[in-house]
């Protein structure tokens, strides 16, 4: 299996990437932000729970989050492998996944993150909060917090994964077919 934790901070380009490597090496998309976001417009308690945390911009709690990914990795059959799109957040996280593969006899293959300057991250949320709707998206003070949650509670996993050899660091301002052709570079090297 080909498992592929794409990582980096909000507005990084992680769900623009994962689209593009999904169809090009048939993988299932875990994407935890996009899994909260469905419980929210199905109005479930996980979503209600969920949408306290998400409209600040704060992570939801870990046994919430590894409860929901162990549900879909469990349901999703025939996929080659996966992308993991905003998680693991954090080595709690990070830990639990490896034990989850571990199940299923398979680990992570590695890891991109994504490099990009928080200036540039800021306006290209701004950007799309104008349209996307995305409540964490709405106000500069909001997109801050995002960011420096990211640095104090998720950047520790990708030293995690550095510490196995897995980690791989991509410029990501430019096209986004340049920068998708740089992760394929690394991804065709797992
Ligand atoms: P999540 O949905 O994961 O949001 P995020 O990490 O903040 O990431 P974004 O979706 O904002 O950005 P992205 O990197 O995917 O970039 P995108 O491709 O969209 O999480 C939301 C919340 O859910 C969290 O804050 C937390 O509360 C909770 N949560 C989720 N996972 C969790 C976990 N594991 N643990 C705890 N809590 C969790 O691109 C952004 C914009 O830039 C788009 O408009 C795009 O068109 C544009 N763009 C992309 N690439 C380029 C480029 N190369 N040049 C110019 N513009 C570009």
């Amino acid at each position: 299996m080909l498992n592929i934790v794409l990582f980096g901070p909000p507005g990084a380009g992680k769900g623009t990437q994962s689209e593009k490597l999904i169809a090009q090496y048939n993988l299932a998309h875990l994407s935890t932000g996009d899994l909260f976001r469905k419980h929210l417009g199905e109005g479930t308690e996980l979503g209600k729970l969920a949408q306290k945390y998400m409209d600040d911009g704060n992570l939801v709690p870990d046994s919430v989050v590894i409860d929901m990914v162990k549900d879909k990795i469990a349901s999703t059959t025939d996929a080659k492998g996966f992308i993991f799109d905003g998680f693991p957040r954090t080595v709690p996280q990070a830990e639990a996944l490896d034990q989850m593969l571990g199940e299923f006899e398979t680990t992570i293959s590695g890891m991109v993150a994504l490099d990009v300057p928080d200036e540039e991250l800021k306006a290209r949320l701004l950007e799309r909060g104008k349209t996307s709707g995305r409540a964490d998206d709405q106000n500069e003070e909001k997109i801050n917090n995002r960011i420096q949650v990211y640095k104090n509670e998720t950047l520790p996993v990708a030293e995690f994964y550095e510490q196995q050899g897995k980690f791989n660091k991509i410029h990501g301002v430019g096209t986004i077919d340049g920068i998708f052709s740089e992760i394929r570079g690394v991804v065709d090297q797992f």
